[in-house]
């Protein structure tokens, strides 16, 4: 279960980085989204093989903890989602060693910027498209993690401290 817990914090970090680097810092941001779709690769890995705490029934809104587990999967899917959106714009360049993704950033907006006369239309459309989910959904991640974190600490304190790494209460 600790596996899990590490998981957690890890994945957590990267993805606040990822968000946090946003506007500005193109190479950090896509790393750091690089490193969440690595961790969400290792989570689906992880729950194939059916590894302690990785059960996909921790996010199957079901049972007495279906408000909890609906939270958690909503913001799993947002942070799948604004991964997938995000490396689906990249592509992969920022991976390679040059810093192409400065420019090609650069790029895309200089012809957002002269909108549908400029490049092949339908392209710059499907990917403006791509990008607006990316911003969409990564404006609603603040508010989703604010909210699983403010209920996980007001219905599942113990829980939450478990989470943390603080010791659970004893049990009586
Ligand atoms: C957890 C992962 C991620 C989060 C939370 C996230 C969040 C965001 C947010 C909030 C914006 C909008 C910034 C603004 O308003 O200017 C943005 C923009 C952007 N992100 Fe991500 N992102 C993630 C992953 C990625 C990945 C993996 C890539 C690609 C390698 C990527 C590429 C971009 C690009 C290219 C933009 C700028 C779009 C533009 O202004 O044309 N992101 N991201
Ligand atoms: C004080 C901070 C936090 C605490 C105590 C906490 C606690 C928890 C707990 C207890 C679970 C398991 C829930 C369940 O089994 O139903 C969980 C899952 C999750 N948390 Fe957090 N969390 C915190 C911060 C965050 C933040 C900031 C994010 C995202 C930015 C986040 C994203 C997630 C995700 C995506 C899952 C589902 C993981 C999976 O099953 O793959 N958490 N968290």
């Amino acid at each position: 279960m600790k596996a899990f817990r590490t998981y957690h914090l890890l994945f957590v970090l990267a993805v606040l980085v990822a968000y946090f680097t946003a506007e500005g810092m193109a190479i950090t941001h896509a790393w750091a989204g690089y490193l969440v779709a690595a961790f969400l690769a290792l989570r689906g890995l992880l729950g194939l093989l059916k590894a302690s705490g990785f059960a996909w029934t921790r996010l199957m809104p079901l049972g007495s903890s279906a408000l909890t587990h609906a939270l958690t999967l909503a913001l799993f899917l947002c942070i799948a989602g604004v991964t997938a959106t995000g490396i689906v714009m990249d592509k992969g360049v920022s991976l390679s060693s040059t810093p192409t993704f400065q420019i090609s950033r650069e790029d895309r907006d200089e012809s957002e910027g002269r909108g549908r006369t400029f490049g092949t239309g339908e392209r710059h459309e499907r990917e403006s498209a791509v990008n607006a989910v990316h911003e969409a959904l990564g404006n609603i991640l603040l508010p989703l993690a604010i909210v699983h974190v403010i209920y996980l600490l007001l219905f599942r304190l113990d829980m939450a401290r478990f989470m943390l790494f603080v010791p659970r209460k004893a049990l009586r």
